[in-house]
């Protein structure tokens, strides 16, 4: 069966993900559930992710995007353009048996792949911040919530968010 197109991402109120190639928040319930969400499957992220990451996540494989010929992803796999990773991750989730291919950012590989996603998880997060990556924004007449958790806040939190899951309509 063929693989889901999930992105997992978390956003502040007014749309900002990254700032300075770096999340502009901890919040380590979320990281958490990241890893849950994600655990066993393939990914796909920008390089500028890859980079800020630092290293391939564990239990994961990576598939990082770059059109620099001088790129090498150490641990990950490399794909030149869109097709050629989801290519790639759908080759690596039939290996993985994994259900999902799972898009995480940031905002270049998001814009990239919305018009492909069929499930959004989306961790909105309580804060307007400055930054300069930013979630693409979402057509109300493609997209439905069908899921709303709103988790205790842990000690490490530095904010409070709610959990999303959007599908397509
Ligand atoms: N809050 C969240 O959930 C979340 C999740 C992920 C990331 N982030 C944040 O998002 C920010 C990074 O986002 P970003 O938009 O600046 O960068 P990005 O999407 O991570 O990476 C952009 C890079 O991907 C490569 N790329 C883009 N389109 C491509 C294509 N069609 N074919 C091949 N390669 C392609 C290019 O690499 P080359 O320049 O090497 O060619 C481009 O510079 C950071 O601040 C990060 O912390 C936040």
């Amino acid at each position: 069966m063929k693989p889901k197109l999930v992105f997992v991402a978390a956003v502040a109120r007014n749309g900002v993900i990254g700032a300075d190639a770096r999340t502009p928040w901890r919040l380590k319930s979320d990281l958490v559930r990241f890893r849950e969400l994600t655990w066993g499957r393939p990914l796909l992220m920008g390089r500028r992710t890859f980079e800020s990451i630092g290293r391939p996540l564990p239990g994961r494989e990576t598939v990082a995007l770059s059109r620099d010929p001088e790129f090498r992803p150490e641990g990950a796999h490399l794909a030149r353009s869109l097709e050629e990773a989801l290519d790639r991750a759908t080759r690596l989730a039939e290996a993985m048996k994994a259900p999902e291919i799972i898009v995480a950012g940031g905002a270049q590989i998001y814009s990239a792949f919305l018009s492909r996603a069929e499930v959004i998880h989306l961790t909105e997060v309580a804060l307007t911040v400055a930054g300069d990556a930013r979630f693409p924004a979402l057509d109300p007449g493609e997209w439905r919530v069908t899921a709303r958790e709103t988790p205790l806040r842990a000690a490490e939190d530095e904010a409070d968010f709610e959990y999303l899951r959007l599908e397509r309509k």
